[in-house]
């Protein structure tokens, strides 16, 4: 069977990392303009860099690991039974920690910046200022974060376009349907035929296009889950 696995804030939220709409519209006390715009970048560049080391720090401190829900999706890939691949609007390395091997960052990584001259992206696991140059230019020029931010086009699109018109189970996990293009594959992989089931804490804003529907935590129900597939 060929799975395409969608997932969201919520997969990683039982690691501790904060979901996005968790209440109140704030991203970790900050409003999503000011740190998730390309316009909020322009405005104060330093408020940015900050706030992207306070996340890769926070993912990189021992508290954090990969929970069973993340173990559970690189074991299905391990079995070799299915062809999976998890599309995940994550930007933290959690599915790779676990052993994902297959997989798209639709926006962007944590752990990556990227030089806003070539494009190359290189990698950051300390904190990256407005000072840091990039090493693959001369004179090197500035770094940003390999994020994809509110306005910018979500990476690695047509590769992802080809797996949901070609796939048998669409399972999407943790993610509230807010954000476009990620909330329109469910309609996408259901126009081409798959099943659609969705894993969540509660009915997300995409939730009547699913087959199926199981709400729980995702750490507990997906395993139990997975172990439905033939
Ligand atoms: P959200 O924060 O919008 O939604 C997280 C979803 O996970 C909610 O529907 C929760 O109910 C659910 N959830 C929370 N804990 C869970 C658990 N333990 N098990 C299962 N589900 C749980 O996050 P996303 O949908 O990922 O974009 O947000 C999409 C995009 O909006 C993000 O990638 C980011 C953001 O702005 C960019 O930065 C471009």
């Amino acid at each position: 069977m060929k799975i395409v696995v969608l997932t969201g804030a919520g997969i990683s939220a039982e690691s501790g990392i904060q979901t996005f709409r968790a209440s109140d519209g704030l991203w970790e006390n900050h409003r999503i303009e000011d740190v998730a715009t390309p316009e909020g970048f322009m405005k104060n560049p330093n408020l940015v860099y900050q706030f992207y080391n306070e996340r890769r720090r926070q993912l990189l401190s021992p508290g954090i690991s990969p929970n069973p829900a993340h173990i559970a999706l690189a074991e299905l890939e391990k079995q070799g039974k299915h062809e999976v691949l998890v599309v995940t609007q994550n930007i933290d390395d959690l599915h790779e920690r676990a052993g994902t091997q297959n997989i798209i960052h639709m926006h962007g990584e944590l752990l990556l910046s990227r030089c806003e001259v070539s494009g190359i992206t290189h990698e950051a696991r300390q904190d990256v200022t407005e000072e840091d140059e990039c090493p693959c230019c001369t004179p090197g020029a500035r770094l940003r974060p390999h994020v994809v931010w509110f306005g910018e086009m979500p990476l690695e699109m047509e590769r992802i376009y080809e797996a949901l018109s070609d796939c048998d189970l669409f399972l999407s996990i943790g993610t509230s349907g807010n954000v476009y293009p990620a909330a329109g594959f469910v309609a996408e992989a259901k126009a081409y035929g798959a099943r659609a089931v969705e894993i969540n804490l509660e009915a997300s804003m995409t939730a009547t296009q699913f087959d199926e529907h199981i709400y729980g935590p995702a750490g507990t129900v997906l395993s139990e889950f997975l172990m439905t597939l033939p």
